[in-house]
């Protein structure tokens, strides 16, 4: 039995032409900055993101954290959504490799953080207080439904955040998926960030990778700090040629992803045992809560993988699930299907 796998975009294998393209790369030592197919690549995701210069990175962690850690010094603060992924699920680097301390508000459902509770947020000069020098934003919010940020929200947090002489970083990892669900290019999101970090390895499909996009002199620093994080890699080409094969092909894409996402959310509704909100879909990304206390959420994931169905445990009675690249409108029907079947046990 095949599975069909929810639990992440991540999960995703690299295209036939990815593996075609990473077979005939040009290579070189991408630490002498000399890998042909890597400059390529971050001249490609520079472009498109409307930014002066990107860096390649292993991954959406490492490119949030060598942003962070290139805004801020040591003890100095970043704003950022207590929903968050760098909040929540990268192992608190900044803290740890940063010294760099985080002051946490309320992400809306909408994934937003309130201008006005950011702007409250904003240290004044005191000798109690840290310096405030960066605000994080995620677009599209993995914990929110994927919810999509339009530019006008992120035009008026970079607005407060240039009053008060504060950078903004971008967690951009599904930029894309919210340029595609809004119908907006990608440079109108990106607008007016300090820096963006953009995966490769999510729905794009490519098997590694992130990207951060910046200025020319913050891409510099950033290249330092991501060599100090031992993240300098030599013939990374073999990466960035997938890369460039996401970028130029795998976007357009999407949208399917999120008429399938949609129609998982719409069949899910009618099990009784569940609650989704298709109503909130807007991406890739949905969440459910299992209703029907005859299961523990353990016995729950055990019995739908055995009918070929994995999707991720995010709390108690709530799962997350995620479609992708290889999931088509049977693997959706299979899935509501199994879940169904679990719930009429
Ligand atoms: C919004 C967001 N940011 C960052 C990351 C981290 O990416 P990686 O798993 O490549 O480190 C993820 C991973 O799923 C994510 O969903």
């Amino acid at each position: 039995m095949s599975m069909i796998d929810l639990r992440s975009d991540t999960v995703t294998l690299p295209t036939p032409e990815m593996r075609g393209a990473i077979f005939q790369a040009d290579l070189g030592d991408d630490v002498f900055a000399e890998d042909p197919t890597v400059n390529r690549l971050e001249a490609v995701a520079a472009n498109l993101l409307g930014m002066e210069a990107a860096l390649l990175v292993v991954s959406g962690t490492m490119g949030n954290l060598t942003c962070v850690l290139a805004h801020c010094a040591r003890g100095e603060e970043v704003i950022l959504g207590d929903r968050s992924h760098i909040f929540l699920n990268e192992a608190g680097g900044m803290s740890a490799l940063g010294g760099v301390f985080p002051h946490i508000i309320p992400n809306q459902p909408d994934g937003t953080m309130r201008l006005k509770e950011i702007e409250a947020a904003v240290r004044t000069e005191n000798i109690h207080f840290p310096h405030t020098r960066l605000i994080c934003l995620e677009n599209t919010h993995n914990r929110c439904y994927g919810a999509a940020l339009t530019a006008e929200y992120t035009a008026a947090v970079v607005s407060t955040a240039k009053k008060r002489g504060i950078s903004v970083h971008l967690d951009g990892s599904r930029i894309f998926n919210a340029a595609v669900a809004l119908g907006v290019d990608v440079r109108e999101l990106a607008r007016g960030a300090d820096s963006v970090n953009i995966c490769l390895s999510k729905g794009l499909a490519a098997p590694v990778g992130s990207v951060i996009c910046g200025s020319r002199e913050f891409i510099g620093r950033a290249r330092r700090i991501r060599k100090m994080l031992g993240g300098g890699m030599r013939q990374a080409g073999i990466i960035a040629a997938a890369g460039i094969v996401a970028l130029e092909g795998m976007v357009d894409r999407l949208a399917e992803d999120h008429r399938n996402a949609r129609r998982l959310a719409e069949g899910i509704a009618g099990i009784r045992g569940l609650s989704t909100e298709p109503d909130r879909v807007c991406t890739n990304i949905l969440y459910i809560d299992l209703t029907d206390r005859r299961f523990s959420d353990e016995e729950f994931l055990e019995r739908l993988e055995k009918r070929g169905v994995r999707v991720s445990h995010t709390g108690p009675s709530r799962f997350r699930m995620l479609t992708h690249h290889g999931i088509g409108v049977p693997e959706i029907d299979a899935a509501i299907a199994a879940l169904r079947s679990v719930l009429q046990e």
